[in-house]
């Protein structure tokens, strides 16, 4: 085990006796609750989002055309993973290796994303990922505010279905359409936010993009996926 827990750090770059920056075990805050998002919207079945099933909700995504992005996309990327996973992790939006794939998070940022995960001990296939947007916007450009608010009704409904004990969300992008906040990242780190009605816990830490960047980073980001893991335990 010791040994496994080696080779994951250093596939993050990271030293096993590295001391860690800054105080340890940093208080859990009070996050701010996200309202519900929507979930009223309905597609051409009539049925809003918020009564489908997996196999529906899917099934609507793949035809959605409630923003722009309908017209560029290859594919829609609907998210992967284990249906009723206790770990959701949210990403901004497909790239585009995903949007060739129908996949989220294939490309190199997904490779250092399965590293992270597997350093608290998880794979990929026991967790469920997914993006913000379903659908690629060209060049990789953020979201519009149009288009996180057409899609998110559907991450709403993946979430209810899921019933995850833990939201890690990567990168700021996502933070802010998540948490419904413009605060910078470092700020919304090493805090248990809430998301919705069922105040699903949330953790936000660093995009494997920017950590892909920015290695000097993976450190913070390996104290953030601890601190989720603790969460996810309950405390
Ligand atoms: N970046 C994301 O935020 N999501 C993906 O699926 C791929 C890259």
């Amino acid at each position: 085990m010791k040994a496994q827990r080696r080779e994951y750090l250093q596939a993050l770059d990271l030293q096993p006796w590295m001391r860690r920056q800054g105080p340890a075990g940093a208080p859990q805050l009070p996050g701010g609750a996200a309202q519900g998002l929507g979930g009223a919207l309905q597609g051409p079945g009539g049925a809003a989002d918020a009564e489908l099933d997996w196999p529906e909700l899917r099934a609507r995504v793949a035809v959605c055309t409630r923003c722009g992005l309908s017209a560029t996309r290859t594919q829609t990327v609907f998210g992967v993973g284990h249906p009723q996973a206790q770990w959701l992790i949210v990403g901004e939006a497909p790239g585009a290796e995903e949007d060739r794939q129908g996949e989220p998070f294939v490309g190199r940022a997904g490779q250092l994303l399965n590293s992270m995960l597997r350093a608290v001990g998880l794979a990929r296939e026991e967790v469920f990922i997914a993006n913000v947007l379903k659908c690629r916007p060209p060049g990789n450009r953020d979201p519009t505010p149009t288009e996180a608010g057409a899609c998110l009704p559907y991450l709403e409904r993946q979430i209810a279905l899921i019933g995850p004990k833990i939201i890690l969300v990567v990168g700021r992008i996502a933070a802010h359409n998540l948490l419904a906040t413009d605060a910078p990242l470092g700020s919304l780190r090493q805090r248990t936010h809430v998301f919705g009605a069922g105040r699903v816990p949330v953790v936000v830490t660093y995009h494997p993009a920017y950590l892909l960047r920015t290695p000097t980073e993976k450190r913070k980001a390996w104290d953030d996926l601890k601190y989720a893991r603790r969460v996810a335990a309950g405390g």
